[in-house]
């Protein structure tokens, strides 16, 4: 798709309903992300997510979806411990969910390492620069990332490395969109970009913030295209009024009083 110029249209996705829904509207790409830690899970942040966690979600993601690409998140000290770790969660990833690839955040050396063996390995990798959740309390908090020089310079070099040891594509989030630009004419895999401006070969966002299911976050780079929140609540509260006062069920919902 890149190479044809067609932009990749990615959403996040946690779930068998939206799975179904999201296949059947031909997105491009599936990313079970550890955002479902907030947006699914009620955790503030995706460090507690585990890889039992992820598996379940990717579960119900293939088999809702099973003719589209899914690629799963490796959370938070899964990859990051050893070498062993790594390949053990990754090969679960494949063999437990039965996802086509997964995804890992970071570019240092030691990242790559494992990016190599994976591949090696026969398992696709999608890279994670940017703001990369994972690393939040060092970052400093939710922040855009390489607005300085260096940080700039390093992040690119990053990316050239994660290409370099075999990645297929690569998340550029919370990025100016200069620098995404940069990045995406400077490598041959495609860039996904959340937060990183329209230059990127695809777009991801976080699905339930993407359909107003998250009230309140409201960060620049997000549009909602729904407000399924408002949907649900107003049938909510439908609903409570009529068993309350004794409207719902009607006789039509009633076995043996339809006529
Ligand atoms: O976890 C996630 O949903 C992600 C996307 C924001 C890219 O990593």
């Amino acid at each position: 798709m890149k190479r044809r110029d067609e932009p990749i249209a990615v959403l996040t996705c946690y779930d068998v309903l939206f799975a179904r829904l999201l296949e059947a509207e031909g997105v491009d790409m599936l990313l079970v992300g550890d955002s479902l830690g907030q947006v699914v899970l009620g955790y503030d942040s995706t460090l507690p997510v585990t890889m039992d966690e992820m598996l379940h979600h990717g579960r119900a993601v293939v088999r809702g979806a099973p003719h589209t690409f899914v690629v799963l998140d490796l959370p938070f000290m899964s990859y990051q411990v050893s070498m062993e770790g790594a390949m053990e969660s990754a090969g679960r990833a494949m063999k437990e969910a039965g996802v086509q690839a997964v995804k890992l955040e970071g570019g240092d050396p030691e990242t790559c390492e494992v990016v190599r063996r994976l591949v090696g390995a026969g398992i696709p990798v999608m890279g994670h620069l940017g703001l990369t959740p994972q690393s939040v309390h060092a970052l400093g908090g939710y922040r855009v990332q390489g607005r300085e020089e260096e940080a700039a310079a390093r992040l690119r070099r990053q990316a050239a490395a994660l290409q370099e040891a075999g990645c297929f594509s690569l998340v550029l989030e919370l990025v100016p969109g200069k620098l995404a630009r940069e990045v995406t004419d400077e490598l041959e895999i495609p860039t996904i970009g959340i937060g990183a401006g329209p230059h990127c070969d695809g777009q991801v966002l976080v699905l339930p913030d993407a359909l107003g299911l998250n009230p309140g976050f409201e960060p620049r780079f997000l549009k909602r295209f729904a407000e399924l929140g408002e949907g649900a609540r107003s049938g909510v509260r439908m609903y409570v009024e009529e068993v309350r006062a004794r409207r719902f069920p009607g006789s039509e919902h009633t076995f043996g009083e339809e006529g």
